[in-house]
């Protein structure tokens, strides 16, 4: 194993707290908290490495947390039962204190794709290391099924973070991932016919002309998020030709040439960076597409951006899509994130899959 291997092993390890939450990262002043998307990516990391303990944690950690708020979504399934008006407080956040409370500060919360993504990461826990874990976790994923059939219409904010109005295609996907991974673990906690409904929607509403997955309904532009359509949410194979197209818009649009990937063209977040974890994300698909050599020479790159000491940010700041916008985020919350959890998270899923090709 190499040492940046180790070492992001033990970066997770050592920001995980006793409740199981995983900090998203320790360093930086607005991610002081355990958010359902990045923490079923490092669940699955540890699980990719053994550390199945870590991820049983986590796993258990989010059971109790949607516990918590049954009260809270049953009054809300109720006012969307009796149509009423909801607001946002209505909702359930993207992200959680290490405790498993909602914490003070305002935040873009509603987000639908870290409940779709938890699902499919429970699944595969209990599905690959640890089935008997499953009668825990029903109650909840019951919930969050419940939660998730009533919500995935409608718009909400995308992975980013962003365009609260919008319809979003990788949003989309990690609820059909979600939900058809719950139905084909225990069909009867799926109602009938709901993951055909939301892949027929995808596939009709998230195709542009061109033939590639579009960022979110009425723009056609890609963002580097609609890799996980194919991997992992598989709402469509990864040699369906739609996908192909899709990889090949992010190549022409966000991959920088000889460097790694940005979220969108139009990405202002510091700047707008390339993203570790996202080239992490092209290599596994470069992977799963047996194109190895283009996906040693990425994940040579991610290497290449960790600090000596074994840390990775969240995002490189050297060729910047809108270098003006750089200095007022660092200005408003510092630089910007490192160690981000969820970059060490997919350096290990992607580099221990590589490594299995290389013996
Ligand atoms: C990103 C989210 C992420 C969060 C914590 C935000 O800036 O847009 O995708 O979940 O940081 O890492």
């Amino acid at each position: 194993m190499k040492s940046l291997e180790q070492s992001s092993i033990q970066i997770i390890k050592a920001n995980q707290a006793a409740s199981g939450a995983y900090i998203a990262s320790p360093a930086f002043s607005q991610y002081g908290y355990s958010w359902l998307r990045d923490g079923m990516w490092i669940a699955h990391s540890m699980d990719a490495v053994g550390e199945h303990a870590s991820a049983a944690a986590f796993h258990r950690w989010v059971e109790r947390t949607i516990l918590r708020y049954e009260q809270h979504i049953n009054a809300l399934l109720g006012k969307l039962d009796r149509k009423e008006p909801i607001s946002d407080v209505d909702l359930l956040p993207t992200r959680f204190t290490l405790d498993g409370d909602l914490g003070s500060d305002v935040w873009t919360d509603f987000q639908l794709d870290g409940y779709g993504a938890w699902l499919w990461g429970v699944v595969q826990h209990c599905r690959t290391v640890d089935a008997a874990l499953w009668d825990e976790m029903r109650p909840a994923v019951r919930l969050v099924v419940r939660y998730l059939d009533a919500l995935w219409m409608m718009p909400n904010y995308d992975c980013w973070e962003e365009f609260r109005d919008e319809i979003h295609i990788s949003t989309l996907a990690a609820l059909y991932g979600g939900l058809a991974a719950v139905q084909s673990f225990e069909a009867a906690l799926v109602p009938d016919g709901l993951i055909e409904k939301i892949r027929s929607y995808t596939l009709e509403n998230g195709v542009s002309p061109n033939g590639h997955f579009i960022k979110f309904l009425g723009n056609a532009n890609v963002d580097a998020s609609l890799l996980w359509v194919a991997l992992p949410f598989g709402l469509v194979d990864i040699h369906d030709p739609r996908f192909l197209r899709t990889v090949e818009k992010i190549e022409q649009d966000i991959l920088r040439l000889g460097g790694g990937v940005y979220r969108y063209c139009a990405d202002n977040y510091f700047g707008g960076g390339e993203w570790l974890l996202l080239t992490c994300w092209l290599a596994w698909v470069y992977l799963r597409l047996n194109r190895l050599d283009e996906a040693r020479r990425l994940m040579r790159w991610v290497e290449e951006q960790a600090r000596p000491n074994g840390e990775m940010p969240e995002q490189v700041s050297a060729h910047t899509l809108d270098p003006a916008q750089y200095q007022p985020w660092v200005e408003r919350w510092g630089n910007p994130a490192c160690p981000l959890l969820w970059s060490h998270a997919m350096y290990l899923i992607v580099q221990t899959e590589l490594d299995t090709f290389e013996k």
